[in-house]
């Protein structure tokens, strides 16, 4: 089975008014995008196009019953060749189609995804940023397109691509509030997934832990909160002197890319991993005893960033003045050489297009 690709090109590239030296995150666009249909058969009408707006009915069935789910991958400009470099795809291809299957949505065969990104990547090659730091940031998704109303799966579905270019999504340690009120994702549930409903439903807690002046919630178990989960785009890692801890997966986390890339990446570096239960007692127990050294979280967006500290019931510990991040610096510039094609790619991580 093979998917034809029409392109149509833009005839008037943004280009020129990409500041690789500015870039922000999420506010530039490339200039082309991809689509493709699902007609409640197969995939059809698979097509590269200008970046531009879409035509919805008021009743597309995503917007109301919430059947939309999205992924976020990145790629890198080769430090030797400039050339774009496509970091485990294939990885975010399985997630999408992992929620996919929880949402009642079609899948996306592997051919249609990595055809579809690879020449959307070629085409906006120039888009990726060759500054420190910077890349480029894909949002793959797929959301219901019936204009129907009633609560029952869609029969249609778009498929698209999209991409910007982007420099840190965070440029200092963050501050994280211990979550005891509210919860993201409860067993049973759709936490495991990439569906937009879970983001939504995540924006007010993170306002009042805003307000409160964190940078970002942690998530804890559901049930007893007392257990650290993640917070709202990143997987946590805890160091202490001789081991390096981070939550088990379970259906109520999202098995971050990153994590696993970072948990592979540590071990290669001699350190001990153990994915268990990390409850919040346990992080402020050993902070008190000098044995937490640092915390850290990781996500395609974020990258690698240190906690400063934490806010738990009521009171903040600071983590940072323990002031140790040889771990975290390590693993980072480890995923890093990689990521950018500086080193060898033990693991055949590396896409090229
Ligand atoms: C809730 C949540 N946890 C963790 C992650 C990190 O996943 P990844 O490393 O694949 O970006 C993300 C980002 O996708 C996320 O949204």
């Amino acid at each position: 089975m093979g998917f034809e690709i029409t392109i149509e090109k833009t005839q008037n590239s943004r280009i020129g008014q990409f500041d690789p030296k500015n870039i922000g995150f999420g506010k530039i666009f490339t200039d082309h995008m991809f689509l493709a249909h699902w007609n409640g058969n197969e995939w059809t009408n698979a097509r590269i196009v200008p970046y531009g707006p879409l035509s919805l009915s008021p009743a597309t069935s995503a917007i109301h019953y919430g059947q939309s789910i999205f992924e976020g991958m990145k790629a890198f400009a080769d430090k030797k060749t400039g050339q774009p470099i496509l970091f485990r795809p294939r990885e975010n291809w399985k997630r999408l189609n992992r929620s996919a299957e929880r949402m009642v949505m079609p899948v996306v065969p592997e051919e249609l995804f990595m055809d579809g990104l690879k020449s959307l990547i070629q085409l906006d090659a120039e888009w990726v940023p060759k500054t420190e730091g910077g890349s480029l940031y894909i949002r793959p998704y797929m959301f219901a397109t019936d204009d129907f109303i009633g609560v029952k799966p869609s029969e249609t579905y778009t498929f698209a691509i999209f991409c910007c270019p982007v420099g840190p999504y965070y440029t200092k340690a963050l501050k994280i509030k211990v979550e005891e009120e509210f919860s993201r994702a409860a067993p049973g549930g759709v936490g495991f997934t990439k569906c937009a409903g879970n983001y939504g439903a995540a924006m007010y807690p993170t306002l009042r832990a805003q307000q409160e002046g964190y940078d970002q919630v942690l998530w804890t178990d559901p049930l007893t909160h007392t257990l650290v989960e993640e917070t709202g785009t990143t997987n946590l890692f805890a160091v202490f002197h001789n081991e390096v801890i981070t939550p088990k997966m379970g259906n109520t986390l999202l098995a971050g890319i990153t994590r696993d890339s970072v948990i592979q990446g540590l071990r290669e570096l001699g350190h001990s991993v153990i994915e268990r239960e990390l409850s919040v007692r346990e992080l402020k127990d050993r902070l008190e005893a000098g044995e937490l050294k640092e915390i850290f979280i990781t996500g395609t967006a974020a990258t690698l960033i240190r906690i400063q500290g934490f806010g738990h019931a009521g009171h903040y510990h600071e983590v940072l003045e323990q002031g140790d991040s040889s771990v975290s610096d390590g693993v980072k510039n480890w995923l890093d050489g990689i990521r950018l094609g500086e080193t060898e790619d033990i693991f055949n991580w590396n896409e090229r297009v």
